[in-house]
């Protein structure tokens, strides 16, 4: 049942690639400059007068309705608030028949999740399904949607329904960005081509795997480690956190980079691991002098970088690297290292990888 891997996590990290295009195959034409989606389709009207777009989700779903929402705005300037499902359902929130609401959800059963899309179907909204389980409630209770097609996620810490999630989400900010004119035709061909490209750069990804892994050894007594990324990359790091609390029992946090002087930054000491995503387009100046303040306080530092990287590599104790690719695309690949990061920790700790203490795969009850 594992195809020979140890635990479905690691098998599931390994399905990323193929996931991935599974996720765009009939969707992304590249060479026709098309993106086929019938759930936008057919309601590219509700989505073009969209007043913003409501993302609600929780956990890593909601991690990957963080990375959409740099998307949805940088590329198709449509407004988008991403919400806590438990939060938003509970807060008396403000919704009109103007607004889209695009609930994300691996199981399709997160019952803060269902719940919020109740409440937006009341006030009118339209109500957008990303959801992998096919015909599970929230799938139903949509007005429309778009499935992701990672097949089944066994092990309880979420991984290829996260890149597939990014990935379904990427396709629609595109599509919604030629649609209402606010990419251009040269930029909006670019970004279809580097997504096609994807599944071979996250298997180049998957294959630092022996490097992850004693980096791993290093760390793996850690009591607490941070997690830092700016922009497309800030979700990463909190999903980067995520994992790794969940499966290893360690405490991790995610920030976004520059908002480690405002607390954060007094953790640090030589006990303190700090993962910091630098890839090369995004902001990368600005994390390298993040990177340089972390090792002015003799925190250990870990640089998920982009290949052929030089200056976070002349600072950091290690470098894991990712390829090369554009800015809104790399969540996809930079998540990678750290879902393996998080794996061989918590093996080496003897944790249950598939089944952590506490936690199920889908989460039916508020
Ligand atoms: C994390 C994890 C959870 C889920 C969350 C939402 O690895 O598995 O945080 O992401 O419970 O679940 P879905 O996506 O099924 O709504």
């Amino acid at each position: 049942v594992k195809g020979g891997y140890d635990h479905f996590m690691l098998k599931e990290i390994y399905e990323q690639p193929n996931a991935i295009k599974d996720t765009y195959r009939g969707r992304l034409l590249v060479k026709e400059g098309i993106i086929r989606m019938a759930g936008i389709d057919d309601n590219l009207d509700r989505f073009l007068n969209a007043n913003r777009i409501i993302v609600v989700a929780c956990g890593t779903s909601w991690h990957a309705g963080l990375v959409s929402e740099y998307i949805f705005e940088d590329l198709a300037r449509i407004p988008v608030e991403v919400e806590y499902a438990s939060e938003f359902r509970y807060r008396n929130p403000v919704i009109t028949n103007k607004d889209v609401v695009i609930a994300i959800s691996q199981s399709g059963e997160t019952a803060d999740t269902l719940a919020a899309i109740k409440l937006a179907k009341q006030h009118g909204a339209f109500v957008f399904g990303v959801c992998n389980v096919v015909g599970s409630s929230i799938a139903r209770e949509a007005d429309a949607g778009a499935y992701t097609h990672a097949g089944p996620e066994i092990g309880v810490a979420s991984t290829k329904a996260f890149t597939t999630q990014i990935t379904v989400l990427t396709l629609i900010a595109l599509k919604l960005a030629k649609a209402n004119g606010n990419i251009s035709t040269s930029n909006y061909q670019y970004h279809l081509q580097e997504l096609e490209l994807i599944p071979e750069k996250v298997k180049k990804a998957l294959e630092s795997d022996k490097h992850i892994l004693e980096v791993a050894k290093m760390y793996k007594d850690a009591k607490n480690c941070l997690y830092l990324g700016r922009g497309y990359n800030f979700p990463v790091a909190l999903e980067g956190a995520l994992k790794l609390k969940e499966i290893s029992y360690i405490h991790a946090e995610g920030y976004p980079a520059a908002e480690m002087k405002h607390g954060p930054i007094a953790l640090i000491d030589e006990q303190m691991p700090v993962f910091v995503i630098a890839t090369k387009k995004g902001h990368y100046e600005k994390v390298v002098s993040n990177v340089q303040e972390i090792k002015a306080r003799k925190g250990k530092i870990i640089g998920i970088v982009t290949e052929g990287d030089v200056d976070v590599k002349n600072l950091a104790d290690h470098v894991i690297e990712v390829p090369d690719t554009l800015e809104a695309l790399s969540p996809l690949l930079t998540t990678i290292p750290l879902q393996l990061l998080s794996y061989h920790i918590a093996v080496l700790l003897d944790k249950n990888v598939d089944q952590p203490r506490n936690l199920a795969k889908s989460v039916t009850v508020e």
